[in-house]
């Protein structure tokens, strides 16, 4: 049998501390995998919608991750309506798949008022265009793009559940709860 090149997949502590050091890696490390991850709402209409998104922060000791995002996007509507999303990295280097299930937070204003002033312009650039996010234009170039605090959000995540799936010459899936203690049990992969 081949060795396991990741002797922390085979212990549940282990992998969990894993997977947050994949995503906090994500946060400070462009080329990183958990820098894109995909974020998954469910529409007022009741369908599933994924899109790219970019992992702004990761503090495992509080199990949250924020994004930030334009506060007239269709994924915030859907947030409002239904405040959960799933979120999923794919870390081809440690054949590790990720699905977080968090509870959102759609913070804005007076508490993300730090955090604005602390990105680059280039960054603000993307909070604020004209018309909303997703609206119907007459040619692809027909909007504005500006800078506004008032359109920028940041979705705190508090994640819920993770489930971690490893696939080595044997796969192991493992399930952590917030509501148990992210102590882990191991699934069926
Ligand atoms: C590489 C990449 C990174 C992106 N990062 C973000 C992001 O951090 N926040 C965001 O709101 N949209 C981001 N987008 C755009 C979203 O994927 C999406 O197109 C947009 O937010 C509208 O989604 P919505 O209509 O579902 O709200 C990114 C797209 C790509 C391709």
């Amino acid at each position: 049998m081949t060795p396991d090149l990741h002797p922390w997949a085979a212990d549940l502590s282990d992998l969990y501390a894993q997977v947050w050091a994949r995503l906090v890696r994500g946060v400070r490390d462009r080329r990183a995998p958990a820098r894109h991850p995909t974020l998954a709402t469910v529409t007022p209409d009741g369908k599933p919608q994924a899109r790219t998104v970019v992992l702004r922060a990761a503090d495992k000791g509080t199990g949250t991750l924020d994004i930030h995002t334009d506060l007239l996007s269709s994924k915030v509507a859907d947030l409002r309506a239904t405040p959960f999303a799933a979120l999923h990295v794919w870390d081809a280097a440690a054949r590790l798949q990720m699905r977080l299930e968090s509870t959102v937070t759609i913070l804005i204003g007076a508490d993300v008022a730090a955090t604005w002033a602390g990105l680059p312009d280039a960054s603000r650039q993307s909070y604020g265009s004209l018309p909303a996010p997703g609206q119907p234009i007459a040619q692809a170039l027909d909007y504005a793009k500006r800078a506004d605090p008032a359109s920028f959000a940041v979705l705190r995540l508090t994640v819920q559940t993770i489930d971690a799936l490893h696939l080595g010459p044997r796969h192991r899936r493992a399930r952590f709860d917030r509501s148990a203690g992210w102590t882990g049990m191991w699934l069926a992969p």
